[in-house]
């Protein structure tokens, strides 16, 4: 099943899709790690990975060579549940007691445009990516890229974000570019609410998950409620 450079990969349930992905997950971490030293994964946001961060918790791996960055961040206090970065920590990385240093959070403390400036400076040398993970919003918008909202068109890897929709409305977000620069992207789309959106991006809409899953070759992983 696919759409232009798209595969659609359909899982029962959000569970079956998590357990894919986490083996997913650790597959090209072994391949990175034999291939260059380390492993460069961008986190994605948002509730549908914590089933494959919880999984990863239990998974035996050398975080040592692991960087973990973030796809986007929302604009809160450092400690503050709600961000991404918590989120994460909290399900995956405390708990496999990943070195401090190798988990790369988006400093969305500082505002939008300060984290974004630093953040691409941080990021550049560490492109492509090695795995990319993004989520969906029922609105199709995917990390912190809305739908309406202003893409940038130049070689911008970061990107501050006013306004957004799903509360917070400032955040920091990768650009379509950076997402698009994985050496390996998985879409993870669970549950009824996103079935709407996931029929209009089937049916070409030009989605901001579209655009970015569509410029990386992504791999998307669907659950049935979702799938309709
Ligand atoms: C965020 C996320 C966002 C998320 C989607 C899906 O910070 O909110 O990065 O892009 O991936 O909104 O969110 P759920 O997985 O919670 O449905």
């Amino acid at each position: 099943m696919s759409v232009t450079g798209v595969r659609f990969q359909l899982h029962d349930t959000p569970e079956a899709l998590a357990e894919v992905v986490a083996a997913r997950v650790l597959e090209a971490a072994r391949r990175a790690i034999a291939a260059r030293g380390r492993f460069v994964l961008v986190a994605a946001g948002g509730r549908t990975p914590l089933q494959v961060y919880a999984r990863l918790a239990r998974a035996r791996l050398d975080g040592s060579r692991w960087l973990v960055l973030h796809g986007d961040e929302r604009c809160l206090p450092v400690d503050d549940p709600a961000r991404n970065s918590h989120a994460i920590a909290a399900a995956w990385l405390d708990p496999v007691a990943l070195p401090p240093n190798n988990h790369l959070p988006i400093p969305a403390e500082l505002g939008a445009e300060t984290a974004a400036r630093r953040y691409a400076e941080l990021i550049a040398p560490l492109l492509p990516f090695d795995l990319v993970l993004l989520g969906m919003g029922e609105d199709g918008h995917t990390a912190s890229l809305f739908p309406g909202h202003p893409m940038p068109e130049d070689e911008a890897l970061t990107m501050a974000v006013h306004h957004a929709p799903k509360p917070p409305a400032d955040r920091v977000s990768l650009t379509p570019r950076a997402l698009a620069a994985g050496r390996e992207t998985l879409v993870l789309v669970t549950g009824a609410g996103k079935r709407e959106a996931l029929a209009r991006w089937r049916d070409g809409a030009g989605l901001p998950v579209a655009r970015v899953a569509e410029a990386a070759g992504a791999e998307v992983l669907v659950d049935a409620a979702a799938w309709g």
